[in-house]
């Protein structure tokens, strides 16, 4: 089955610890951090997400889904290692160099955190194959990293399509993840494409059930 990762990106802070433990009630797997430097991106949520962060990881016991997107992976990766998410996920785009790529993917593994690789819509997946047997997911940017709300850019499934079929063929354990404009419709797109991690935000935060809207994309 897949597993939902709710984007609380565009939560207001007011309303944020009861909304954490809402989603806890709805079954929503995990909690996706949009971690923003307003470099790599625009927007910045650096102290935002470290404080939303802090307060998941002394209300709940489900797995933070640290999605960085910044220049500097490495600060982050070290600010970010003391709380044990579940996942860090940084962008193939920010890190450039082999070198650096596989520094970043260690330092996450040998503190006990699976890792990912993030791709940005124009990047090809010829980018990230070389390193597919030391990730535990990679996620698929399907919209253009920098806000919520956006919609799903179709052409970004036919990567997930065709890295489910590299995963399959080379006997890979990778997670797919999606991340961006994923709603009922879309998710069952993704899902039929390969992707077995779905980042929802607006979708579940807009809706009038939260448990519903989970269970739609879990269907
Ligand atoms: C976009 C972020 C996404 C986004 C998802 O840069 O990485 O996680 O917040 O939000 P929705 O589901 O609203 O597209
Ligand atoms: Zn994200």
């Amino acid at each position: 089955m897949s597993k939902v990762s709710t984007s609380i990106l565009t939560l207001e802070k007011e309303d944020a610890v009861k909304t954490f433990y809402d989603l806890e009630v709805a079954h929503t797997d995990m909690f996706h951090i949009d971690i923003m430097d307003g470099k790599f991106v625009e927007k910045n949520t650096v102290e935002l997400m470290k404080d939303y962060s802090l307060t998941l990881s002394h209300i709940t016991n489900l797995g933070l889904d640290v999605h960085l997107m910044v220049e500097d992976v490495e600060s982050f990766v070290d600010e970010y290692i003391d709380l044990q998410p579940e996942y860090i996920s940084f962008h193939i785009e920010a890190t450039k160099t082999k070198e650096r790529t596989m520094e970043n993917i260690k330092k996450i593994k040998e503190n006990g955190i699976k890792a990912a690789l993030a791709i940005s819509p124009d990047t090809s997946i010829e980018e990230i194959k070389e390193y597919i047997p030391y990730l535990h997911m990679i996620l698929v940017m399907t919209v253009i990293p920098g806000k919520g709300g956006q919609k799903l850019i179709p052409e970004t499934l036919n990567k997930v399509s065709s890295l489910r079929e590299y995963i399959t063929q080379n006997n890979y354990d990778v997670d797919i993840e999606v991340d961006g404009g994923i709603n009922g419709e879309t998710a069952e797109k993704a899902k039929t494409s390969g992707a077995n991690v779905l980042v929802a935000g607006s979708f579940i935060l807009n809706a009038t059930s939260f448990k519903e809207a989970v269970e739609t994309l879990k269907k």
